[in-house]
């Protein structure tokens, strides 16, 4: 793979700054952000009056511990406008997450913050190898979800040519790709899965695409699933991460120098790690659930959001600016399996492990009196026919979940196609029970 480090001289000076320097502005933002979200959205001047805290009491980063926690639910209490900080009128866009239960999240953003988005996701795809100038295809779905209006607005700040085909109609996705010479593809590595098959059933080899760089995200996804993508095509997968509530895609990305975790972009979105339990801050490097504070936003304002997102912080690598490590899974799709916690991602590393399977799978719970169940639903890869080889594949990844995550769990096999493909986030789970 061809060598994409971005120039040093292309950087925003505040990606390499100094951390005195990073920590001043972050300190100088937060007050700002503070002090509008209490002046101007009666939630969080009633959270801070019940706290008995002002916003003068904001003086450090370290403050911001006393600052009362943000959920979901908060948002959908407030349904549909109640976050906005600013004038209806003054609201450029709306995006929401359409959430399983109950109505969407909204998220709002002024003309600014729209810039500010734009700027974080430009920033991103360059720290992915993408440069000035690439075609860039965008298969994140457009419409409320963020992904797809987010890489749009990013790609076209860095200047790239952006070739706006959301999810959907796979054989149409890769001839454009080919057509249109697209050296960036913007999807989520679940549907990126679907496109490499269609590559592989119009006979087409995906090693020889013009793509140089994938940059995926929206759901979580491992190493393993990286080294597929990069091996089947030849190319960088690059994983960037966001969530609606913070500003959509572009809150955090990897380097494609190193690929060792994403870099948060501090400047705009202050992490923190908290014990999900107790709500107490936890020190660098340690596993808990992640929370953010807006720095810069306008229209949404966001104090200490419980992502339900789980990573630990670390120190900067390639950037200043501190990293968040691959996200393992959120607490909403944790697991628990007659006792033991597991994550959807843990399976995937050792179907990833098995050579002869598809890397597609979902997961079906089920329970038969007190006994919960697990099978796991997966294919071989087209060609792989012979029954003795079929059974062995079967007897194989049973082994691993049992010796890698400590569960018996039934396997089935389908024959090929038949597990459910995505065409955006993967739906790994389907719980029965
Ligand atoms: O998924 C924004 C996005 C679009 C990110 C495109 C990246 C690319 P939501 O629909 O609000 O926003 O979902 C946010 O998705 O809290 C995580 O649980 C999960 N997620 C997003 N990126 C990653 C990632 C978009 N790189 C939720 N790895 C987040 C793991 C991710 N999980």
């Amino acid at each position: 793979m061809e060598d994409l480090t971005p120039p040093r001289d292309s950087l925003d000076p505040i990606e390499i700054a100094s951390r005195d320097e990073i920590t001043a502005l972050q300190t100088d933002r937060l007050k700002w952000s503070v002090r509008h979200a209490y002046d101007n959205v009666p939630f969080y001047r009633q959270a801070f009056d019940a706290a008995c805290l002002h916003p003068d009491d904001i003086r450090t980063l370290q403050d911001l511990a006393k600052v009362p926690f943000t959920t979901k639910q908060d948002l959908r209490d407030n349904y549909p406008f109640g976050m906005f900080a600013v004038p209806r009128t003054q609201i450029a866009r709306i995006h929401a997450s359409s959430g399983t239960t109950g109505k969407p999240t909204v998220v709002g953003y002024t003309a600014r913050d729209i810039d500010t988005w734009a700027s974080v996701v430009a920033r991103s795809m360059r720290a992915s190898g993408t440069r000035q100038g690439d075609v860039v295809h965008v298969s994140y779905g457009y419409g409320l979800f963020t992904g797809g209006l987010g890489a749009h607005y990013g790609a076209e700040k860095l200047g790239c040519t952006v070739i706006p085909v959301s999810g959907g109609m796979t054989p149409r996705q890769v001839s454009l790709i080919e057509d249109f010479g697209a050296s960036t593809i913007m999807v989520t590595p679940s549907y990126a899965l679907s496109i490499l098959d269609e590559y592989r059933a119009q006979g087409l080899d995906p090693r020889r695409s013009p793509l140089k760089v994938g940059i995926f995200g929206a759901e979580p996804w491992t190493n393993a699933m990286r080294a597929e993508i990069e091996q089947a095509f030849d190319m960088h997968a690059v994983d960037i991460y966001g969530l609606s509530e913070v500003i959509g895609p572009g809150v955090a990305n990897e380097c494609v120098e190193t690929k060792d975790g994403l870099h948060i972009w501090e400047d705009h979105f202050y992490p923190e790690i908290i014990d999900p339990d107790t709500g107490a801050v936890l020190p660098e490097g340690e596993l808990g659930e992640l929370v953010f504070t807006s720095l810069t936003k306008e229209a949404f304002p966001i104090l200490r959001y419980r992502t339900r997102d789980l990573t630990r912080l670390l120190p900067g690598t390639a950037r200043s600016m501190r990293r968040m490590e691959k996200v393992t899974g959120r607490s909403d799709d944790m697991i628990i399996l007659r006792g033991v916690n597991v994550f959807p991602t843990q399976i995937e590393e050792q179907l990833m492990a098995v050579e002869g399977l598809a890397p597609h799978f979902q997961l079906e719970l089920t329970r038969e009196g007190r006994m919960d169940d697990m099978t796991v639903h997966v294919e071989p890869l087209p060609g792989v026919t012979d029954a003795a080889q079929l059974v062995h594949l079967t007897a194989e990844l049973k082994r691993r979940i049992k010796d890698y995550v400590g569960l018996s769990v039934a396997v089935k096999l389908h024959e090929t196609g038949q597990v459910a493909r995505s065409q955006g986030k993967a739906v790994r789970i389907l719980d029965l029970r």
